[in-house]
């Protein structure tokens, strides 16, 4: 296992966000030290996509900060960039590419440079054996987001990993392949931040795994008198 050389470690405090005329949440803090497996947890519409964005810094948030090893990432970019692996649902593959083309450079974009073995190794993780050299614009959407998943397979010295949905989409076989990686990840150093609708186990200690739920920093409904004359007849 690639030990993670310098110790990564994520801190989001107070964080506020407003899309759409609308609070998602507010005061949303945690710390995950390096070696932590962050699961985003709560309904559709909560604002997990939204919090993945902000920890990417694709997305400003209203209010609070993410810090990475102590920085704040706004101040760190490149330093910050260069450091992660995103997995969002627009899944960046180019449809004239071929499989392994494209994780190929997915990776080269992100300063790796990956043996054909290694790549070719990915896409068997992700069940893609059977279309390295497929052009990526025949494949199913589901194909499509497993080619960007087997990024993931060549990305372990990217010490933070922040992945939107990553076990939709794949078999039984590659979801226990990801689950894999995604725990050698953890013990080696790495934060893994992702979102999940289905439980999927990862081999883990507890004190290693940190469950946010998004819900609960949603702002307090405000109760109107309409409201309590409801409750009160109910
Ligand atoms: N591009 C957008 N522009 C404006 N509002 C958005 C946009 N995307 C999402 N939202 C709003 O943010 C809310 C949270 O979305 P999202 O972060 O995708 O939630 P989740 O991933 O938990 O389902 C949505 O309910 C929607 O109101
Ligand atoms: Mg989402």
């Amino acid at each position: 296992m690639t030990q993670i050389s310098q110790a990564a470690c994520i801190k989001a405090q107070a964080l506020e966000l407003e899309r759409g005329e609308r609070l998602l949440f507010t005061g949303l803090s945690f710390e995950a030290p390096a070696g932590t497996l962050v699961r985003l947890a709560g309904a559709n519409g909560t604002g997990k996509t939204s919090l993945l964005r902000l920890l990417t810094g694709l997305m400003q948030p209203d209010a609070g900060e993410i810090l990475y090893k102590g920085e704040p990432i706004g101040k760190l970019k490149e330093d910050y960039y260069k450091d992660l692996v995103y997995i969002g649902h627009m899944n960046g593959v180019k449809d004239d590419l071929s499989a392994i083309e494209n994780v190929r450079i997915a990776a080269r974009m992100g300063n790796i440079v990956a043996a054909r073995e290694a790549l070719e190794e990915a896409l068997e993780k992700v069940g893609l054996a059977d279309f390295i050299d497929h052009t990526t614009g025949e494949l199913s959407q589901g194909q499509r987001r497993r080619v960007a998943l087997a990024r993931l397979f060549v990305s372990r010295e990217k010490p933070v990993w922040v992945l939107d949905e990553p076990f939709t989409a794949l078999d039984a076989a590659s979801v226990a392949n990801l689950a894999a990686t995604v725990a050698d990840h953890v013990r080696a150093g790495g934060v893994v931040i992702y979102t999940t609708h289905q439980e999927v186990p990862v081999d883990l200690p507890a004190d290693a795994c940190l469950t946010v739920d998004v819900s609960a920093f949603a702002p307090k409904k405000v109760r109107t008198p309409v409201d309590f004359e409801e409750e009160f007849h109910a």
